[in-house]
Parts: structure tokens; C-alpha cells; sequence
């Protein structure tokens, strides 16, 4: 309750007027107001408030720790001040299109201290709106986090290093014991030969997966190098099916192609489009019954070149299928042991897809069988090379007529 006292006079009386007021709902507000700023004072992210210019009109002491900058020094600037210019300028216009459009913005950001050093912070910013939806202000809470991309950095070191020291030896095992197989230190009686192919085969095994998890390493880590060139997708098709028949015949299973296009021009790095196609192709394989077969189909689609990979197998669980790209991904846990893999072949190609500017998906129903496609833009001819294998003019006509 808040009192209010005045004295009036009248005439030669004075009066007292009290004036009584329940003040419940301000103490609330106060009391919320007072919360919010201990919250802005003591938290550990940084915290920063622009106008909708950018100028910043507040930061609070976690912000100044973290950045160096005294809140004197940073008011009046804008978060300029913080560039570290390992940005290019796409990446902030794509965050401003993503704040002007969805009031909102969120990712990984590298900036300046003021003593000069380079760090990376999370940073989170919101837009504020008044009640006619006009940008009032912009707050934006960071995070150092230098520690979390400095043990990332470790993890992936020590993966590539354990990688690297285990795939030398086990690549001379599996060559001495092919060697062996192949008959160079004499006849070997037929138990010993059985032995010695589970064990060549464990060691093949064993190199695919370390060469699988040195690739992603690499891929992630923007390190793998991609040799890109113009191709013709229907001979790559072409190439990666003939590559892969002997596993086909192995489990009986046929593999088709229905390529009417003739030739579809990309851009792309063979070896790792062929990766992917290896891998598209033994799962679809690998999940096939025996005797049926596996369709490869190449077609144009608008202006991308889409490869699918048809099965008659028993599709993808329709809960799984959001998981299908993830490292480590398998439906059934007993498929490494029934069916062999890791989980890791279709993340590989997911990221060298999306390298190459491309996509890939899945698109079946289940119970009627899986269909893997991947897409890349076409090459118009203009932005073919001149002379590098420029298709026949019978293939010209049949893509003119198409
Ligand atoms: N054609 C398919 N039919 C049914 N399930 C599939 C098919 N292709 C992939 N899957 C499911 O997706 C999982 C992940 O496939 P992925 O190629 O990433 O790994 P993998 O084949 O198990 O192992 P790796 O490719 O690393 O040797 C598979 O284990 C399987 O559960
Ligand atoms: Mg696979």
C-alpha cells in the first residue's frame, strides 16, 4: 500500500487528504525488472542490445570479460567493432536475411577480441518487436566457445591419427594374405584356405571402415579433396554398375539400368561420385531378395540430372527414414551382423553430394521396396568444355528431341 499525505488549507482550517493506493502490481513489476537485470548482470553469455541500426545501447559484464571492450568503449559502436573478417560478406547478409525475415538468427560466428585475438562464440539473436510489429530493438547472447571447438579439434585429430596407424598395417595384413590365398608360398591344404579367407575377408572389412571414417573426418573437416571436372552421368552409371556386377552376382541379385537420356552432363569428382554409386548400389544389393533385380534410372529433371537406385527389398521403416543420413545409421542394430556395414556409407554420400551442390533422398514406400536418388545441376552445353567429350551427334539429337 502506498500512502500520499497533503495538507490543504481552507481558510483558516487545514485539512489532511490521504490518499491510499494499492501499488501490488507495480512491487510486482519492479520485482521482475530487478530480476531480469540480475539476470543481465551475472549471467556468464554475453549479452548485447542494439537498436534496430545495429548502434548498441546496452552489453552487459559478461559480454565486456569475454570481448575485452569496457561498456564505455561499446556503447555508441556497433557489433562491427567484433569482426574478425573470417567472414565473407555472404554470411552476414544471410543473417540479415534470416533476421528481417524470421526476426531470428543462430550459428557459429568467429570474432576479435580487443587484445587482437581470434575466437569462436555461438551467438543467438532475436529481434524485438513493438506492438505494430516494427523492429524495436535486437538482442543478441553469446557464448565463448573456444574450449568446446578446441576438444572437437582433439577428438578428431586422435580419430584420423588411430585411423591413419591402423590402416597401414592392416592393409599390408590383407595383402600378405591375399598373397597367400593367390598361392605364392605353396599349395595351402583346403581348412587352412577357408581360414585364411575369413580372415582376408575380415581385413577388407576392417580397411573399409577405417577408410570410411577417415573420409567423413575429412569431408567434415573441409579437408577432402574434391577433383571436379564436367562428366556424363549415364557413363559413370554405366562404369559404377560393371565396378560392382561381381558383388550383384555374389548374392544373385541383377542389376539394371534405364537410362534414356542418352548422356546428362554434371559437374562432379568421378571417384567419389563413383563412392557414392558403390554404396547406393551394394545396399540396394544387400537388402535385395535373391533374384530379383536392382533398376538404375537416369533422368533430367528440370534443370538437375536425377540417378536412382531401385530395390525390391523391404524398403525403409517409415520411423527411420529421418535417421537414414546420420553417421552410425542402421534400421536394424542386427544389420552390421546379419548384412555387414557400418552405417556410415550413406552419410559419406550425403556429404559428397551436397558438396557438389546436389541432394539426395530417399523416396519408397515401405514394403514395396527402397528408391535412393541423387541429383546434381545439369551442364548446359555452352558450359561444357569444347572438345571434352562433347557427345556424339546422335546423342545430341536424342537430348534435343527429349
Ligand atoms: N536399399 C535399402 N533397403 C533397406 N534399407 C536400407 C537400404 N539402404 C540403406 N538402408 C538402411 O540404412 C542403413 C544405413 O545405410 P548405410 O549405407 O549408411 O550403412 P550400411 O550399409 O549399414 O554400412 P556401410 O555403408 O557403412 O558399409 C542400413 O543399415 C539400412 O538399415
Ligand atoms: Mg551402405
Amino acid at each position: 500500500m502506498e500512502l500520499a499525505v497533503s495538507r490543504v488549507h481552507l481558510g483558516a482550517r487545514v485539512l489532511y487528504v490521504v490518499i491510499m493506493r494499492d501499488i501490488t502490481d507495480r512491487r510486482r513489476a519492479e520485482e521482475r525488472l530487478r530480476q531480469a537485470a540480475s539476470v543481465f548482470e551475472n549471467t556468464t553469455e554475453g549479452i548485447i542490445i542494439t537498436e534496430p541500426d545495429g548502434v548498441i545501447l546496452s552489453v552487459n559484464p559478461a559480454f565486456t570479460s569475454i570481448t575485452g571492450y569496457s561498456t564505455e568503449e561499446a556503447l555508441g559502436q556497433t557489433p562491427r567493432l567484433l569482426q574478425s573478417g573470417r567472414q565473407d560478406k555472404a554470411f552476414y547478409r544471410r543473417m540479415w536475411e534470416s533476421l528481417l525475415n524470421e526476426g531470428h538468427w543462430q550459428g557459429e560466428i568467429w570474432n576479435r577480441r580487443k587484445s587482437g585475438e581470434v575466437y569462436p562464440q555461438w551467438l543467438n539473436i532475436t529481434a524485438i518487436r513493438d506492438a505494430q510489429g516494427r523492429v524495436i530493438n535486437y538482442v543478441g547472447i553469446t557464448w565463448d566457445i573456444s574450449e568446446l571447438k578446441a576438444s572437437e579439434r582433439m577428438k578428431d585429430e586422435f580419430i584420423s591419427t588411430v585411423s591413419h596407424e591402423l590402416r597401414t598395417p592392416l592393409t599390408s595384413i590383407r595383402g600378405s594374405l591375399g598373397l597367400v590365398m593367390g598361392g605364392v608360398a605353396g599349395e595351402i591344404p583346403d581348412r587352412a584356405r577357408n581360414m585364411v579367407q575369413i580372415a582376408h575377408d575380415n581385413c577388407q572389412r576392417l580397411v573399409r571402415l577405417i577408410n570410411d571414417i577417415l573420409d567423413f573426418q575429412k569431408i567434415e573437416a573441409g579437408k577432402m579433396s574434391f577433383s571436379v571436372e564436367p562428366l556424363d552421368l549415364v557413363g559413370l552409371v554405366q562404369a559404377a554398375i560393371t565396378e560392382n556386377q561381381a558383388y550383384a552376382d555374389q548374392m544373385g541379385v541383377r542389376l539394371a539400368i534405364d537410362a534414356p537420356v542418352g548422356y546428362a552432363w554434371v559437374v562432379g569428382d568421378r571417384d567419389r561420385l563413383m563412392q557414392v554409386m558403390a554404396n547406393l548400389l551394394s545396399n540396394a544389393v544387400k537388402f535385395s531378395p535373391e533374384g530379383e533385380a536392382v533398376t538404375v534410372s537416369v533422368e533430367r529433371r528440370d534443370s538437375a540430372v536425377r540417378v536412382t537406385v531401385a530395390d525390391r527389398g523391404p524398403g525403409v521403416p517409415e520411423a527411420f527414414r529421418r535417421n537414414l543420413f546420420r553417421k552410425f545409421a542402421q534400421a536394424d542394430a542386427s544389420d552390421s551382423r546379419q548384412r555387414g556395414g557400418t552405417g556410415l556409407g550413406l552419410h559419406i554420400c550425403k556429404l559428397i553430394v551436397e558438396h557438389l551442390d546436389g541432394d539426395i533422398g530417399y523416396t519408397a514406400q515401405h514394403g514395396t521396396g527402397s528408391s535412393f536418388y541423387f541429383e546434381l545441376p545439369e551442364l548446359r552445353r555452352g558450359e561444357r568444355p569444347p572438345g571434352d567429350g562433347e557427345p556424339a551427334a546422335a546423342d545430341r539429337l536424342v537430348r534435343d528431341a527429349g
